[in-house]
This record gives C-alpha cells, structure tokens and sequence, in this order.
C-alpha cells in the first residue's frame, strides 16, 4: 500500500517536472551578447569596451586585461582601484593554463593581535575601516607582471584609452549614484573631508578623475616602479601614514606578484581550472563538484528539492575544511591533493541521506570568518586568438577601507579583514577562525576569490567568476551547473535565482523570493534552516561561453551594470 502511494507521488512528481521542462523548452532561451571573435564581460560598460577595442586593435586578451582592469579602476571605484588586488586565471590557445597571485599581503609590521583590545577581543572596525586595515596593494604589480609574460602591445597604447576616460568621466548609473549616497558619510568620517565620490551625484552626472588620469600617466612613463618606489608610491606611504596606517615605503618595494599552479580537477566531462590557494576558490569549488558528482541532479531538476539538498551538504562539508586547512601557501601547509581527491570527498559525504539535513554541529574540521563582504568584482576576457582568462578583483569592502588616496585618485584596500583576527576564538557570529589565516608580517590574507576557466572534450567553453565574499564558490558553481547539468544559457544560467550555504551559521540563503514556498518549507522539514533575509542578492556573475558552433556567448549579470562587448 505505501509503495503504490509512493509510486502514485513519484509519478506525479515526475510528470510535473517533465511538464516544467516541457513548458521550459516551448519558451525562447534568453541569449547573452553572440561575437564571433572576442569578448569581455564586466561590470561597467566602459571597462568592457575599453578591452574589446584593445583586441579589436589587435591586441590579445591580456593586453585586453590590462586595460580593464585600470578602466574599472575609473568607472567601477566600488571595487576597481589601484589600491586593491587580485586574481587572474588563464588558458592560452594553445591550452596551457596558470594563475597569477596580485593578491594583497600584510604589512611588515603587522602582527598576530593586532585587531584585538587590551581583553584580547577583536575590534571590528580597525581591520575594517581606515588606515590600518590596509593590505600592501598589488594590482599594479599584478597589471605589468600579466603584460610583461604575455602583453603583446606597448603599455602606452593599452592605457592611453583609459587616460582618457578618466578625463573625459564616465556616467554615474543609477545603481551606483544609490552606493555613493549609501557611503557618503562614513567618506566624510574616515577622510576627515569631502572626496570626489562623496558630492550629490544624480544617475547620468560624468564624473573625472583628472588625478587618477595623471596618475596613470605617470605609470605608463615610470612602469611599476612608479607605483611601488617613485613618486606614487612615496605620496601613498605619506598618505597612509598620516591617517594611522603601517605600510612603509619598504612593504611597497618589496610586494611581488606570484604565478601560480591553478587547481585543475575534472568534473564529469569538463576540466575545471581555479583559482590556488592564497585563494580557497578552487580548492572549495573542487571539493564541492567532486562531492556532488555522483548524484543525478540533472534528474532532480534545477534548484528543486533534492538538488538543493545535495549541493547545500557538499558545501557544508567543503566550507567546514575551508579555513582550518586554507590560507597562504608560502606560510601554511596545505594539503590540496588529499582535500580534493575522491577518497577523502566519498568519505565527507557518506553520513548524508536525503531524509534530513546534517546539523553543522555534527560537522568536524574546519572553521571559517563567517560571512565576508561582497564588494569585489569580475571580469572575462576571450580574445581572437583563442586566449580565454578569468580575473577577480577586489577591494574587499565597498570602496575598501574608504580612505582615499585624493592625490592618486583611488580607494585603498581592507584587505586585513580577511585574516583571522583571533585564531582559535569565536567571533561575533560565534564563528572560529584558524591559525593558517592568523595575521603575519608579508603572509596574503585568504580568500574566496574563484576566476575559473572550465574545458569541454579539451577545449576551452568557459571563463567565468563573481564578486560575493563567501558566496562567490557557490555562485561559480551554480554557473557552471546550469549550464552543463540544466542546459542553460551563458546569460540564462546567470540570471538563475541562487542559494548559499557556507557550515556556518546553519542556514542556507535564498535570493528572496525567487523559490518556491512550498520548496522551501519542503526543505524546513528535513530540517534546513531558511533564510530570505540576510542576503538580496548572491553574486553578481559574468561569464563568456563557448557555443557549439564556435561563437561566444557572454553572461552579464542583470543584478548589477555589468555589460557583454565584443566582435
Ligand atoms: N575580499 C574578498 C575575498 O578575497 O574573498
């Protein structure tokens, strides 16, 4: 009796779910941006066009690189600057891939406690906001490292456009005109001063920044150095300085981009490239699509019950590993083969069963900082040539630490929040952090930063990323799924509503009202917590696909300005 009950359901269900599909397929796919040669999805209209006629000109997708990068460093201050740093992956045309670390690092006088009051508690606010929270910049390091291994065009002509962006302005969107009012007092208060950004901007208003353009001139003149040794760089200590900070003209001549071995892990038939530690994006991601892959969530369907289920446990197991076993690898030993491998991930995953959530509790291993800010950002590039790189960039929180550099034109990182300011004792959330992420002079703060370039049938199909502190992992991974696993669009897979779960706190977050009540209720049930509240959006990703027949589609997530060019 209770099997032909179950029968009866199973069959109701599955005759839904085909008539979603059904209905799903009667309906025209949304498609992103189609090129035939070359492509950059960013978040500023500006960025990406000042990319796409860099390769128009015929430069490749690192020259591309290059140029937007600096071009969101105008138009996208919220988290492009030269004060910040980041991530870069690549596969070349030929197929080599490889990384480059421009990652932030502590300053030489920093040390373990440094966050933390005479109680030994830590102070939010000091790794958060101002001159001490400030990591050692390495954008600019990162921009002429990736341009001296592979740039093919004078620097000169890669950042001239930019120049003149800066000078001519770019056009205040809405959204943005939104953040510049959200922050205006707390730029009041950490700058002691009105700055550039802090003014009453209406959407449509241009804004230039004559400084940053002269800033630039000055490092197309001068290379790096002018950054890291010259005048810059001199007037950048004096400024830190002056508002409290410890980064010295030493931290700054000192600071090297690294290249590094990207963590590569095959998932069904795709080959997935990621970002390395100091970043756990790749290492995360990996653990999580190792631990899904032997579910059938094609069969599932797209974000229903028991594909939530299955994806929401891989990433409480891959995120309770996170940051006891992450952080810089120069400083931490980590054990990437063993975490990532399938002995390991099949053992993770074998207390699971889909009648009821694992608690975290029950969860060992691991301890992470607890949700991290989302104001970061991405960009992919794929060029005429067949180069295809993946970039995240960050100044951590919106516009970093909000003390801005008025002489350079630029917001400086709060990169040092992203260490662990007391390994070992829970934070505010009731979160621990970990000693491999614990605060050292030159060590890089760990991250969750995930530029990855995935392989089909060993070719390139897919450069993609986003910003959203911890929820970046999960969003590239949803990406890549909706595409490969729900037969989705570049742009379809990220319009897709998305849900987070990170071990702790306990709760999986849902874009608000975009799932199914009665999904969700399904899911409280067995015993997920729900959460609606915390979290508007998760991510806002891009993303370049590769179409069957050879064209590109871009993805340009509608949650921010982000916007496909191309030819
Ligand atoms: N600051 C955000 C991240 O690196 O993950």
């Amino acid at each position: 009796m209770k099997h032909t009950f179950l029968l009866l359901l199973f069959s109701l269900f599955f005759s839904c779910k085909n008539n979603s599909i059904d209905q799903q397929k009667e309906t025209e796919p949304v498609l992103g941006l189609i090129t035939q040669k070359a492509m950059v999805v960013s978040a500023r209209k500006e960025a990406s066009a000042i990319g796409a006629a860099i390769m128009k000109k015929g430069g490749n997708a690192f020259d591309a690189m290059v140029a937007t990068e600096m071009a969101l460093a105008v138009a996208y201050p919220f988290a492009g600057s030269l004060g910040g740093g980041g991530f870069m992956v690549y596969r070349k045309a030929d197929g080599e891939t490889g990384a480059l670390d421009y990652r932030e690092k502590a300053p030489l006088a920093a040390y373990k406690d440094m966050y933390l009051d005479e109680n030994g508690d830590p102070i939010p606010e000091k790794s958060q906001v101002g001159a001490l929270a400030i990591g050692v910049p390495g954008t600019i390091a990162g921009i002429f490292a990736v341009h001296k291994r592979f740039g093919t065009l004078p620097i000169e002509e890669i950042l001239s456009p930019v120049v003149d962006l800066a000078n001519r302005g770019f056009a205040v969107t809405e959204k943005q005109r939104k953040r510049f009012e959200n922050y205006k007092e707390l730029f009041f208060e950490v700058n002691k001063d009105t700055i550039l950004f802090a003014k009453n901007y209406k959407a449509g208003d241009t804004i230039k920044n004559i400084k940053l353009a002269a800033t630039l001139k000055r490092i197309i003149k001068n290379g790096k150095e002018e950054f890291y040794t010259g005048e810059t760089g001199k007037k950048l200590v004096e400024h830190i300085q002056s508002n409290g900070g410890i980064i010295t003209l030493e931290d700054l001549s000192k600071y090297e981009a690294k290249w590094r071995e990207p963590v590569r892990f095959n998932y069904k038939n795709l080959s997935v490239i990621s970002m390395s530690p100091p970043s756990s994006g790749g290492v995360c991601l990996a653990q999580i699509m190792k631990m899904i892959e032997p579910y059938e969530i094609s069969k599932y369907g797209h974000n229903q019950l028991k594909t939530i289920q299955v994806i929401t446990e891989a990433e409480r197991r891959a995120y309770a590993d996170r940051s006891f076993y992450l952080g810089d690898p120069d400083f931490t030993k980590i054990p990437i083969d063993t975490l990532i491998g399938m002995p390991y991930l099949t053992d993770r995953m074998s207390d699971f069963n889909f009648e009821k959530a694992t608690p975290s509790s029950e969860i060992n291993c691991g301890m992470i900082p607890g949700y991290e800010s989302d104001e970061t950002t991405h960009y992919s590039i794929v060029d005429q040539f067949g180069n295809a790189i993946s970039v995240t960039i960050t100044l951590n929180g919106a516009y970093g630490s909000k003390l801005y550099a008025p002489e350079i034109g630029t917001f400086l990182n709060n990169e040092m929040d992203d260490f662990s300011a007391k390994p070992g004792v829970p934070n505010m959330f009731g979160l621990i952090g970990a000693q491999a992420n614990a605060i050292a002079p030159e060590k890089r703060m760990l991250s969750s930063m995930t530029p990855t370039i995935v392989e089909k049938n060993d070719t390139f199909w897919m450069s993609v990323g986003t910003p959203g502190g911890s929820t970046i992992i999960t969003s590239v991974l949803q990406t890549i799924l909706n595409v490969e696993e729900f037969g989705m669009t570049m742009q379809e897979a990220v319009n897709a509503p998305r849900f987070h779960h990170q071990w702790l706190p306990d709760v999986v977050v849902f874009e608000p009202e975009s799932f199914d009540p009665v999904l969700l209720d399904s899911l409280s049930q067995k015993g997920y917590k729900i959460d609606e509240e915390t979290s508007k959006i998760i991510g806002k990703v891009d993303g370049i696909l590769v179409l069957p027949n050879g064209t590109l589609e871009g993805g340009a997530d509608k949650r921010g300005d982000d916007t496909a060019v191309g030819f």
